[in-house]
Parts: structure tokens; sequence; C-alpha cells
């Protein structure tokens, strides 16, 4: 049985409890939502000790009560109207961890508009819809917190805006996603194939309710959108990032790099550059003895290259319920402590540089800078120079060059690095490379990432 919202929050009218308590109305019980309530009952006076006062769950929106009951037990109200939960007068701050973009925003906005803070997870939400909430929420002087929509468990959003605030940052790379990090250490590791890694990582609780978000890129995308308006001030630009997820990506690549003492793995960039942020996710090859290489299953890890800290990296799980959760009650920490403060005191959503917008344009990825990848089919193995000359010929730096081991079924193929090149020279290269007579078939490139410096 559940209890009507209405009745249900009677108790709380008792002055005291209200002025103290920290009341949290929350959209969703599904993973992040139960672990959120599982982490807040366990661990109560902790939360409440670091808050300075306690943080009580008292409302839930759920689509299945029954389902929501045997969860939260009888000690919160129930509604199957989320709206209901973003406008209540006893709820000081909802947590939105339904997902979703479309009502989710207009809970969030409604929420907001009722002088609510607001912490979600949902980074979907805010690389879509993030510029028009935090103008609402800068508006009505309320907080949107959002530390579990980046790596779940790694206070990377934190560690941006705070711990970092002294910086001029470089870049920011990352395993941004749980899900393809987990199905390409199954890969390699235990030779599962693609469906059946990502099945596993679905039962884990891992990937999105459209597991499409996870494997071609857009979740991380998602991510990568929020590290770079932190991290350089310029404005959320989803629509502009160049994204490739690992459904393309072979075997025969996984291995190939390996032959070259590297590994790969989905990574998100936002490198700055003279004229703009390079903005992308896409799997790359990293060295195989870096210490990125070494994140596997749902692990993420994002590294930062600033001016003064240098070199710094931030490690931890990268889904999961609690792991999440971890980071949602920190935001409704930091809200306990921050409610009620002059809104001009609150850490701003994304610092963004009004006077930076133009300078940080989303570099066109012909522009973009890296070093590369290249696996060329050729006829017969003594092809290998000429595959080399013809790349230098086209102003491509060849800094390796080696035959991929042999494999059943497979013909001779040259695998190649590159020192760094511009995308728009590489692509014509290849092009050209292509049409060459030595070669038979389709050149497969990736972009390899140094990390370094
Ligand atoms: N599906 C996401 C991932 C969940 O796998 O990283 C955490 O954001």
């Amino acid at each position: 049985m559940y209890r009507d919202p209405v009745e249900s929050l009677e108790p709380l009218h008792h002055r005291q409890a209200a002025i103290r308590t920290l009341r949290v109305g929350m959209i969703g019980i599904g993973t992040v939502g139960s672990g959120t309530f599982r982490v807040l009952a366990r661990n109560r006076a902790d939360i409440a000790a670091r808050a300075g006062r306690s943080i009580e769950l008292v409302m839930v929106a759920a689509r299945d009560l029954e389902r929501a009951a045997s969860i939260v037990g009888e000690s919160v109200a129930l509604t199957a109207d989320a709206m209901q939960v973003a406008t209540h007068p006893d709820v000081d701050v909802v947590v939105e961890v339904a997902g979703g973009t479309g009502p989710a925003r207009d809970w969030v906005l409604a929420a907001i508009a009722h002088g609510k803070h607001v912490v979600t997870a949902n980074k979907a939400l805010l690389a879509v819809h993030g510029a028009e909430i935090f103008a609402a929420a800068r508006e009505k002087g309320v907080i949107v917190a959002y530390e579990g929509a980046v790596a779940v468990s790694i206070p990377i959003i934190k560690a941006l805006r705070e711990g970092l605030a002294a910086n001029r940052i470089e870049w920011v790379a990352g395993i941004i996603n749980g899900t393809t990090n987990f199905i390409l250490s199954k890969m390699r590791d235990e030779g599962l194939d693609f469906a059946a890694a990502l099945a596993q990582a679905q039962a884990l609780g891992y990937a999105e309710a459209d597991p499409s978000f996870d494997i071609e890129g857009i979740d991380a995308a998602h991510k990568l959108t929020l590290l770079a308006a932190n991290a350089f001030g310029m404005p959320l630009r989803f629509a502009d990032a160049q994204v490739e997820g690992i459904t393309a990506l072979q075997g025969v690549d996984v291995a190939c790099a390996e032959q070259l003492g590297h590994r790969i793995k989905l990574l998100g960039v936002a490198r700055r550059q003279a004229t703009g942020v390079e903005l992308r996710v896409q799997p790359v090859l990293v060295p195989a003895t870096h210490l990125m290489a070494q994140v596997n299953g749902s692990m993420n890890a994002v590294m930062v290259k600033s001016d003064a800290a240098g070199l710094t990296m931030y490690y931890g799980a990268g889904a999961g319920s609690e792991q999440t959760a971890s980071a949602v009650i920190a935001d409704l920490v930091d809200v306990a402590r921050l409610d009620g403060v002059n809104a001009a005191q609150h850490v701003p959503h994304l610092g963004v540089h009004a006077h930076a917008t133009n300078a940080l344009a989303v570099v066109p990825r012909a522009a973009v800078h890296t070093s590369h990848y290249l696996r060329v089919p050729v006829h017969a193995v003594n092809q290998i120079q000429a595959i080399a000359a013809n790349l230098a010929e086209w102003k491509v730096p060849v800094r390796q060059v080696a035959l991929a081991a042999e494999r059943p079924g497979m013909g001779p193929q040259v695998l190649v690095l590159t020192g760094p090149v511009e995308q728009g020279t590489l692509d014509l290269a290849v092009h050209a490379l292509r049409a060459r007579a030595e070669v038979a078939g389709a050149v497969t490139t990736l972009r390899v990432e140094s990390l370094e410096g």
C-alpha cells in the first residue's frame, strides 16, 4: 500500500521539522532513485552531520506505485503525477532521476518556477535543454546540481568548478560511458561478442533505457558537453559535437591496436585550440602503458590538463545504482548548505563566460589535429613501403609501419601510425590511397591520443 501525498505530508507541517529538514521530492525510482533512497536511509546520520540538517525523502513520483511502495515503504508519499512532486509546497528540492528530455524538461522547469532547487543525474536533459534550465534557475535564484550526470561516482564537476578554479584548462579527456567501457573490456579480456557484453551491461543496470545512447556515443557526448562548458566557460554545444560510438569498431582493429602497443577506448575529448574547442567522442587508440588504458569494466576516468595544476586524473565507477546515488546525495548536501543563502554566493551552474561565446566555437572535424592509426588491406606483403610513401606524398607524417599479424580469412594488412595531422589532410590522403592499385579494400582509420602534456 502507499499513501496519498496530501495526507502523508501532514506531519511535516509541524513547523520545527519543516524548518530543519531538507524535504526531498523524487521523480523516478528506478536504478538511480532506489539507490538514492537506500543510501539516504543507510547513512542518514553521517549525511545529516555533513549537511548541517537532516535530508528526508518525503515524496516520490513513479509510474508503478506498488513497485515504488515495495522500495520506499510507507513513510514516503507516492504519486503517479510527477508534476505534483515538482510543484508541491512541502518539497524543497526536486530530485529528477526519471531520465528523458521531454516531460523531464517540463518537471524541472516547473520545479524551478515554484522556487525549488533541482538535483538531476539526467545528462541528456542538461546537454539538450541546459541553457534554458540554467537561465530559469538563475532568474529564480535556485540551484540546479548535476554531479551524478557526468561519470557518476567521480566528483568531476566539483573538481572543474571548485578544485581547479584557479586554472586555465587546456583539455579534458575521459572514458565517460561505463557501458561501452564494460563492453570493450569484456570483448577484449573474455572474448565475449558485442551483443552478449551489452546484454550483461543492461542486466547490471549500467545501460541507458535506450542502449543506443551508450553504444552510439551519444551518452558520452552529453557528458562531454557538460564537461566542456564547465572547463572552458563555453555554452552547451551538444549539437556541434562529433560523435562516433563503438558499433562500427571491428575486432581486427582491437587486435591490431594491441600489436602496435595500444588499446582502444571510447574517449570523450574537449581540447582548446587557437580557433575554438574540439568536442568529440570516438573510439581511439591510447598507449597500452597509459593509465587510461588500465581503466576497465564499467569504470570511468577523466584527465584534465590545466596550466597551473598540470595533469590531474580522476577515476571511479562510471555507472551503477548507489554509485550514482553517491553523487546525487552529495548535491543534496550542497543544496542543504546553500538553501537560503544569497544566490550570488552559489557556485555558478556552468561558469559560462558571456564574452567568450564566439572564441569558443566548436572546431570543425576537418580541423581536428591528432595522430592516427590506419589499417590498409593490400594485395601483397611487399607493398608496405609503397603505402608509407604514398601517405608521405600527401603530407601525412608516418611514424610507424608494420604488417598486421596474419588472421584466418584475411589478406595482408598494412598498419600505420601517423604523427599529428589535420583530419582534412588525412581524409585526402586516405581517399588517394583507396584509389591505388596496391590497396585491396576499405581503409580503416582511428584517432590516436597520447594524453600527454
Ligand atoms: N549508461 C550510462 C553509462 C550510465 O553507461 O555510463 C551512467 O551515466
